[in-house]
């Protein structure tokens, strides 16, 4: 708990980049790191207050003039508490502003009013990033003694690629950790790390898509898995460097760049393939919606209708992720967990039972999330019960958060 007894104060303001600032409340807490979150107006359209409460277990400050129980959260009192103010994304807005002084809300008042050492982690398009006016205020603010967390390069959510990014979370918490337990940083850049080979030499299983299974040869059971969520993790962790096997149900998606695909059809088939891969694998994803039950008999010919009512009789599949849970040695397990109800409550049930590394929990009851879409909205639980929610993104967003907490479990 090397930020035991800290106090910082996180300014997020309102770019895309704001859902990345949940996962360093996240950190900076497991860090031991009390942390207190203003949001500009403009935040709370990407991500709610309410997210930010629950992460951090602090009142969040947005508006200067609202009442808040428990908790004093004027602006003074906030720049005063703080050992250290991190502003992350930093919009051009928020940096023009504190670069001229403005205090026209609670983040900006708050910035002008702490004496505390302040970290500012610009994010935004390439093209305002390197907007000669965004460049200047940038150096004042640096010329006033302000840290600048450079932004990292690639594809951006404006859909150009370039400077503007903002890197990881577990970047700038590593920045903010050294300054404040006074490492040196003088010998490192404040960047952020270049993912791309961040699991080379790892074996990475992943599971995706739905099992079906065959009532006669022309009917089956299946669900509504796509296999996006998988895919995204395969093709994310093959970005990484790590070696991927991809076990895929039925699906229409292409074979992500550098992936092994290995495709099934049915549960067993799937234990199976798992089965065999598992021995060498430094982690496995289980994100398929596996079919816990199969028919009991499959029909040689297609099945005729008649008059009467037709009765199913199915048998329980194997358990595929339990059964790893059983046999895990190194491995690193991750299930996840679709439920449409206590979606909490039973994804821990799933994590303590199938003895997993954490639980990906799925509230597949909104239109948004879960099957099918290109979104999903997930809350992740490890081991020590530590939940972290995350607000609607991308699958694509959603794997490298995943992958995050594989590399960081991995490191361990
Ligand atoms: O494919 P998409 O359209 O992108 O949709 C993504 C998704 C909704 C399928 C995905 O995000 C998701 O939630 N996957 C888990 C679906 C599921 O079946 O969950 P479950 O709660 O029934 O199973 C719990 C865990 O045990 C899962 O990791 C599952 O892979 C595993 N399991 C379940 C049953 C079984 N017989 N064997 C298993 O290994």
């Amino acid at each position: 708990m090397e930020l035991q007894g800290k106090k910082i104060v996180l300014g997020v303001t309102g770019g895309i980049a704001a859902y990345k600032a949940v996962e360093i409340v996240s950190r900076l807490r497991k860090a031991g790191a009390e942390v207190h979150v203003i949001m500009t107006k403009e935040a709370t359209q990407f991500v709610t207050e309410l997210t930010f409460r629950e992460i951090s277990g602090q009142p969040v400050a947005v508006d200067m003039w609202e009442k808040v129980t428990h908790f004093n959260v004027e602006h003074i009192a906030l720049a005063q508490l703080a050992d250290l103010m991190l502003i992350a994304p930093a919009t051009a807005n928020i940096i023009a502003k504190a670069a001229v002084g403005i205090a026209d809300d609670m983040l900006s008042t708050t910035l002008l009013a702490t004496k505390a050492p302040i970290y500012v982690a610009p994010a935004m398009n390439t093209n305002m990033y390197e907007n000669p006016i965004t460049q200047r205020n940038i150096a004042e603010l640096r010329s006033r003694g302000f840290h600048i967390i450079e932004p990292a390069a690639g594809h951006l959510a404006c859909g150009t690629s370039g400077k503007g990014r903002l890197p990881e979370p577990v970047d700038i918490v590593r920045i903010v950790s050294a300054a404040l337990t006074s490492q040196d940083l003088t010998s490192q850049p404040l960047t952020c790390q270049d993912l791309t080979g961040q699991l080379t030499g790892q074996k990475i299983l992943v599971t995706a898509g739905g099992t079906i299974e065959p009532l006669d040869p022309v009917r089956y059971i299946g669900n509504r898995s796509t296999g996006r969520m998988g895919y995204a993790i395969a093709e994310e962790a093959a970005r990484r460097g790590a070696e991927v096997v991809l076990v895929s149900g039925p699906t229409v998606l292409e074979d992500p760049a550098g992936v092994r695909v290995i495709r099934i059809e049915t549960a067993r088939q799937m234990r199976e393939a798992v089965l065999a891969e598992f021995p060498k694998a430094a982690a496995v994803i289980k994100s398929a919606a596996v079919a816990d039950y199969r028919p009991a008999a499959v029909a040689e010919q297609k099945i005729k209708k008649s008059e009467d009512d037709l009765t199913l009789h199915l048998v329980r599949n194997p358990d595929i992720l339990y059964e790893l849970g059983q046999k895990k040695e190194h491995q690193v397990l991750v299930g996840f967990a679709a439920e449409t109800c206590k979606v909490e409550e039973y994804a821990r049930k799933k994590l303590a039972k199938k003895n997993l590394d954490f639980i990906v929990a799925n509230d597949v009851s909104e239109a948004d999330a879960g099957f099918g879409v290109e979104t999903n909205r997930i809350k992740l639980i490890d081991r020590s019960g530590r939940m972290t929610p995350y607000p609607l993104m991308s699958k694509k967003e959603l794997a490298g958060i995943i992958l995050d907490h594989v590399a960081e479990v991995l490191e361990k």
